[in-house]
């Protein structure tokens, strides 16, 4: 089939528990979700991309699904989400529901009956495995929460794997029981007139059968190099088009970690059929620490140039999703940029980045304000997701001081994603009219929607520009990828082209002003001119020349003849 243009379109990201809440309770919902579709049209952006929302006992807000074909109560009704895929599809819009396949929830009705006994048909739709010789876990594998990846079933005396949380037992993917009960549910949701699936942990369904010892000591996701990519999974996505995806206009995007371009051909290269992309979620990671996803690590642009250089020339017929932030990461202006003075500059500065690459972009609700991570984190009892709250737990556990743990949560935890989004001055900042499941961002007041839409120098007003400007430039889509000034620590820069289109992208990924050198930057010599297209500092006028100079976190986009 011949699915719409999603290379050409720009998806938008709702946590919907964080997004809006329609009826008091402090959590937010499909109804809250479809009252302020104006504000994600008014972006310019195409497609809805809704996290989970079917009922979650909520170990991991929605990614522990106990039932894949209804709605959770706090989110509202099957009417609700009908209503929603319907404004969308009036105003020619295109809603994505994420699919998480690589694991249920423990209270999933298969799960509750493969724990009964060792017989029950149930029990081979998960991975069990008996205790090592030492009696414990069957090997030294680390969840993604840190601590062994096996819990102890005493019932049936066997462990079962679980990659996340001890509540979100493993999928044994080689059974074709459980493949065929995935593809029901996909068809379930197709039927229904779903346009698109984010596919969640897409790449860690194929585990190694002899579940070996693994030589890395992370504390966390220590074993992946025997699950990631594994044996059987291009097999798994090959059989799900067939059977599937080939029947419906439909349009798959993969959350994928630890995977090459190489890897990313596999997945996505149309002759393969499998998905349409892969979300790119590198760059995403720059900060991570390597052996502790805790210990944020100084990152360089040196780091981020290689990311993206490597992505934007090494695949060739396969395609990817842009994806800077998402709700699993802190917040882009905070992590990126610079949250405090330059927040407006550093924010939009980041926007010309992830709309001006090949690729198609994905927005995290609350970046196209420029929301930033909130001071209101200080204490355990502030964070709400469970890697934090785990990590905590271990740490104390071992013997790590309180505040020294917390230091390391505040900047790096999820939860700073999860705030509630900041719609208008005021309590509840017009999210809510009780009390937020989490905490408020205590900067509403100052940066919020409202005061973005009254401003026309606002991150938002910037945002919509540089969508506008993609939407009518076809270099910023397709085009191939030319860096420049690659040893430069603080300016990125970079060509796009298209046939005889040529744009040239600066980038001052500083607090310092940073000197342009450009005719050996370009190679266009005395003979090249620049027409600025759109600068994230309003005093530049449309047509500018290239200046001499950026200011912090300036950024320009020229067309060069
Ligand atoms: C993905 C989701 C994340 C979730 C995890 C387990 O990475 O984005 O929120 O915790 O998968 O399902």
């Amino acid at each position: 089939m011949n699915p719409w243009n999603w290379k050409e379109s720009i998806v938008y990201e709702v946590y919907p528990r964080s997004f809006m809440d329609s009826d008091g309770d402090g959590i937010g919902d499909l109804p809250g979700v479809i009252s302020r579709l104006d504000h994600i049209q008014e972006l310019g952006a195409d497609v809805v991309w809704i996290t989970p929302v079917y009922p979650s006992p909520n170990a991991d807000y929605g990614y522990d699904i106990s039932d894949y074909c209804d709605i959770a109560p706090e989110y509202g009704t099957m009417e609700d989400w009908e209503e929603l895929r319907d404004s969308l599809h009036r105003r020619g819009m295109k809603l994505m529901m994420d699919l998480v396949l690589n694991h249920t929830s423990d209270e999933h009705p298969w799960f509750r009956e493969a724990r009964k006994s060792r017989d029950n048909p149930y029990r081979d739709y998960y991975i069990w495995r008996d205790p090592g010789t030492d009696g414990g876990p069957p090997n030294n594998w680390t969840s993604y929460l840190g601590g062994s990846a096996w819990e102890w079933e005493p019932e049936t005396k066997q462990y079962y794997l679980h990659i996340y949380g001890r509540k979100q037992p493993d999928l044994n993917w080689d059974n074709p029981k459980v493949r065929a009960e995935m593809h029901a549910i996909m068809e379930f949701w197709l039927e229904k007139g779903v346009d698109a699936f984010r596919i969640d942990a897409a790449n860690i369904l194929s585990k190694n059968p002899s579940f070996p010892d693994t030589g890395s000591d992370k504390k966390q996701g220590a074993g992946e190099e025997y699950y990631r990519n594994g044996e059987h999974i291009h097999d798994y996505y090959q059989e799900m088009h067939r059977k599937v995806l080939s029947r419906y206009p439909v349009i798959t995007a993969g959350e994928t970690a630890k995977v090459s371009p190489e890897d990313a051909e596999r997945y996505t290269a149309p002759g393969r059929r499998e998905m349409n992309m892969i979300l790119m979620i590198e760059a995403s990671k720059v900060a991570e620490g390597d052996d502790d996803l805790w210990d944020l690590k100084r990152w360089d642009l040196a780091d981020l140039k290689g990311i993206i250089k490597k992505w934007q020339t090494e695949l060739k017929e396969g395609w990817i999703g842009l994806y800077f932030s998402n709700h699993d990461h802190p917040r882009l202006a905070s992590y990126l940029g610079d949250a405090g003075q330059w927040r407006r500059e550093s924010a939009s500065m980041l926007a010309v980045l992830a709309l001006s690459l090949r690729g198609t972009p994905f927005i995290y609700q609350g970046d196209e304000i420029g929301m930033t991570n909130s001071g209101h984190f200080a204490r355990i009892e502030d964070f709400k997701e469970q890697q934090a709250l785990e990590y905590y737990r271990l740490e104390t556990e071992n013997g790590a001081a309180e505040e020294e743990v917390l230091a390391k949560l505040i900047p790096a935890s999820r939860d700073q994603a999860r705030t509630p989004m900041q719609w208008e001055d005021g309590e509840g900042a017009g999210f809510t009219t009780g009390i937020p499941w989490i905490g408020l961002n205590p900067n509403a007041d100052e940066i919020n929607v409202r005061r973005a839409l009254a401003d026309p120098n606002s991150v938002f007003a910037f945002y919509k520009k540089m969508i506008r400007l993609r939407k009518e430039t076809p270099a910023l889509v397709h085009g191939s990828y030319e860096p420049l000034l690659e040893p430069h620590p603080r300016v990125f820069a970079y060509i796009r082209a298209l046939e005889s289109e040529r744009l040239l992208v600066v980038l001052n990924f500083s607090k310092e002003e940073s000197e342009l050198d450009l005719p050996a930057m370009t190679g266009t010599e005395e003979t090249g001119s620049f027409t600025l297209l759109i600068g994230n500092y309003p005093d530049l006028a449309d047509g500018a020349e290239l200046p001499r100079y950026l200011r912090p976190y300036e950024a320009l986009v020229f067309r060069m003849i």
